[in-house]
């Protein structure tokens, strides 16, 4: 048993040498030290002893546990200290290496004509109303006088959640008119921009994804008057002074009369070119007078009040604005184009 006892000391000793993790640690504690460990089933076999022998062979017993036990801990102090020593070394900072510049962002150009056109609006009194992408068809056309079977309500233009068309990403922001009419007290003036969907193929002009801002004004004795004076201050605050427009008349469900705005082209004057498609103007949004029947479903009397709203599409707006040419940039977020503004 001697021998035996010295065996052990002698294979744990040189294998705690040799450990370099935790986890192997405690398995050598387990192997020689736990309740299964070599050395207590070694004790185990004292009974045989003769009496004179046993208290020799537990001293001696002991002797060997306490060495482990010392050894055990020396070794995993050991094992704490390069942790710590590993850890401070990678955690080291060279305080003199050159710093790296931060690449700073900045507004994206479509924000900032949204920002000039709500600043104008902010101006005159309105305000800046939020409202949800995904719209009932309700509202995003039955409370617009827009009836079943009207051209734009068809699966191949609308975005439908469900099979009856009752859920739909919304295809203009006008649906907000109705929000605004529904929670707001009159008078009102807001303005509402946002994201609106179609189904439309991308090209130079077209995305499936596009912004809108919405416009509306219901008050005693609105007149057309009032629409042209406000948008004609709309295209001069964005275009600069003495920008000339023209009103055609148009045709929207929810407004009557209704017309679009057209201004004069920047590069020509007028006269046609390339950027105008030889028109001379370029159309800039829809308008009109609210429809009584619009104003009846939200409980409101054509009698006594009267409206004007307006529709412009924010992309082309910002094209215009910053001389764009191409729909797709405003989207692709290609760095190199968007530094430029
Ligand atoms: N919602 C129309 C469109 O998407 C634009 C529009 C036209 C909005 C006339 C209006 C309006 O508020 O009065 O084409």
């Amino acid at each position: 048993m001697k021998e035996q006892l010295a065996k052990i000391r002698a294979e744990a000793l040189s294998a705690f040498e040799g450990i370099r993790d935790a986890a192997a640690l405690d398995e050598l504690r387990v192997r020689y030290l736990g309740k299964k460990g070599e050395l207590t089933a070694l004790l185990k076999q004292m009974g045989r002893l003769t009496p004179e022998e046993r208290p020799v062979m537990g001293q001696l017993a002991n002797d060997v546990r306490a060495a482990l036990e010392k050894a055990l801990e020396d070794c995993s102090a050991k094992l704490e200290a390069e942790a710590l020593t590993a850890k401070l070394q990678a955690e080291t900072l060279d305080v003199t290496v050159p710093g790296k510049a931060v690449k700073q962002g900045h507004k994206h150009p479509m924000y900032f004509a949204l920002d000039e056109i709500k600043d104008i609006f902010v101006g005159m009194g309105f305000t800046v109303l939020d409202g949800p992408e995904v719209e009932l068809a309700e509202l995003n056309f039955d409370r617009l006088n827009a009836e079943e079977g009207h051209p734009s309500r068809d699966w191949s233009d609308t975005f439908y959640f469900d099979r009856d068309s009752r859920v739909m990403l919304r295809s203009q922001t006008s649906p907000m008119q109705v929000r605004a009419m529904d929670t707001m007290s009159l008078p009102i003036r807001i303005i509402a921009p946002g994201r609106v969907y179609r189904k439309d193929e991308v090209d130079a002009t077209h995305s499936p994804m596009f912004h809108q801002v919405e416009g509306m004004v219901i008050d005693k004795n609105v007149t057309m008057a009032d629409l042209k004076g406000t948008l004609n201050l709309l295209a001069e605050q964005l275009f600069g002074r003495g920008t000339v427009t023209r009103f055609r008349p148009h045709h929207f469900p929810f407004t009557e009369p209704s017309c679009e705005m057209d201004v004069q082209c920047h590069k020509c004057g007028g006269a046609g070119c390339a950027t105008c498609k030889g028109e001379g103007w370029i159309e800039l949004l829809g308008a009109g007078m609210i429809h009584p029947n619009v104003l009846r479903m939200a409980g409101i009397d054509p009698e006594e009040w009267s409206g004007w709203a307006f529709g412009m599409g924010l992309e082309r707006t910002a094209m215009r604005r910053f001389k764009i040419a191409d729909l797709r940039l405003i989207f692709e977020n290609d760095i190199r184009f968007l530094e430029q503004f």
